[in-house]
């Protein structure tokens, strides 16, 4: 029986460290205030003068690629999962392709739209191919850059607090080796709070202003419209915003509920993760779920303290640090988890 395993891995992130302390010149808070309900240090800025979300992803995926022991042109599909893309579209998987150079019209490259739980939506996507017989190596890429549309006024100090910038990417192929790869994965989603975490202008609505005015701004009824409205600047409409508490409260029962539901559906227990890499949404919610798990300090990765929340790429950077400093063996149970906008939610479980 065929099964997906991730045979290389790689992480970039940008070399600009943002301080809490850097950010209290920008908005009114504080390092106190913001570690104290974050857990987060410090984040990461990528340049944006020569950086981008493909840019950050092929620096990810060229370590990857290289870890897996293949070359670019072998890559038969990519998937990208990002909520800051390049352009609107096309979407980054292209992107990614041109920039490592990969001529080969043969590749298929999928842009998914899961925010938070994009990298573990993606991995069961390639999981699904894997297993199928359909692609032998399918890169798939987890990445952001959140800086450059983030709102560092005052009023949107909740949000611009937690995220930061980076890139994780993983090799899948397939393998034969009995009980290894990819388990199971378990993916969620109930869209009754979709705009509780959420960058809701632009787009097809015309404008939108939670809570006043629903759709269509006076000013876009001409033919074509106008995309982005000068009443959405004046306004501070476009950037993301987010129901904290909600979020919360949300998380904290689903993480749990999801890697339950993984374990169970594969016969095993929560003694048997030897290590869990949760979405980095916040080291409140991570300290949570290893409570909730009773799980020891170190079977749970955490790194937000230093990269922040950085959304898809979170799983991938954790996963490759975790790796990369040994934690991560052959034969390890290893558990991913996500929850975010949408929301979505989802886990999976790989043997080493
Ligand atoms: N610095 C200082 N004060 C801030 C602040 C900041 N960066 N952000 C918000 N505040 C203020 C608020 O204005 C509010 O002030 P008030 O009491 O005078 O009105 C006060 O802090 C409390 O705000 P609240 O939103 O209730 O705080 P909270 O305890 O819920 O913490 C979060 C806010 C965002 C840290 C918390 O809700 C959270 O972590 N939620 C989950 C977010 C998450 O994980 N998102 C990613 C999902 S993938």
């Amino acid at each position: 029986m065929l099964k997906a395993k991730i045979a290389g891995l790689g992480y970039y992130v940008p070399e600009r460290i943002v301080t809490n302390e850097e950010l209290t010149k920008y908005m009114d808070t504080s390092d106190e205030w913001i570690q104290e309900r974050t857990g987060i240090k410090e984040r990461r800025y990528a340049d944006k003068h020569k950086e981008t979300t493909s840019t950050m992803a092929a620096h990810a995926a060229r370590i990857a690629i290289d870890r897996a022991g293949i070359s670019k042109e072998e890559i038969d599909f990519i998937i990208f999962a990002t909520l800051s893309p390049d352009y609107y579209f096309p979407g980054c998987g292209v992107l990614l392709q041109r920039e490592l150079g990969i001529t080969s019209q043969e590749c298929g490259a999928l842009d998914i739209r899961n925010q938070c739980s994009g990298f573990v939506y993606g991995l069961s996507i390639a999981d699904q191919f894997i297993k199928s017989g359909m692609y032998k190596n399918i890169l798939l890429v987890g990445s952001e850059m959140h800086s450059m549309g983030l709102d560092f006024s005052d009023e949107g100090r909740n949000v611009t607090v937690i995220f930061g910038d980076g890139a994780g990417a993983v090799v899948l192929q397939p393998t034969t080796d009995e009980g290894k790869g990819i388990l199971t994965t378990c993916l969620h989603s109930d869209g009754t709070n979709a705009e509780e975490l959420a960058m809701i202008n632009p787009g097809s609505h015309g404008g939108y202003h939670l809570g006043t005015e629903k759709f269509g701004y006076p000013d876009v009824n001409t033919p074509g419209g106008v995309f982005v409205t000068q009443k959405m600047v004046d306004d501070n409409l476009l950037a993301p915003n987010m129901s904290g508490q909600l979020v919360f409260k949300t998380a904290v029962v689903k993480f749990p509920e999801v890697i339950h539901e993984a374990l169970d559906k594969t016969g095993l227990t929560t003694a048997d993760i030897d290590v869990l890499v949760p979405h980095q949404a916040n080291l409140r919610i991570s300290q949570f779920i290893q409570r909730s798990l009773r799980l020891p300090d170190d079977k749970v990765i955490n790194n937000i303290q230093k990269y922040g929340n950085t959304t898809a790429a979170s799983i991938p950077i954790a996963l490759c640090e975790a790796w990369e400093s040994g934690k991560i063996k052959d034969g390890s149970l290893v558990c991913l988890a996500a929850f975010g906008s949408g929301f979505t939610w989802g886990s999976a479980l790989i043997r080493w």
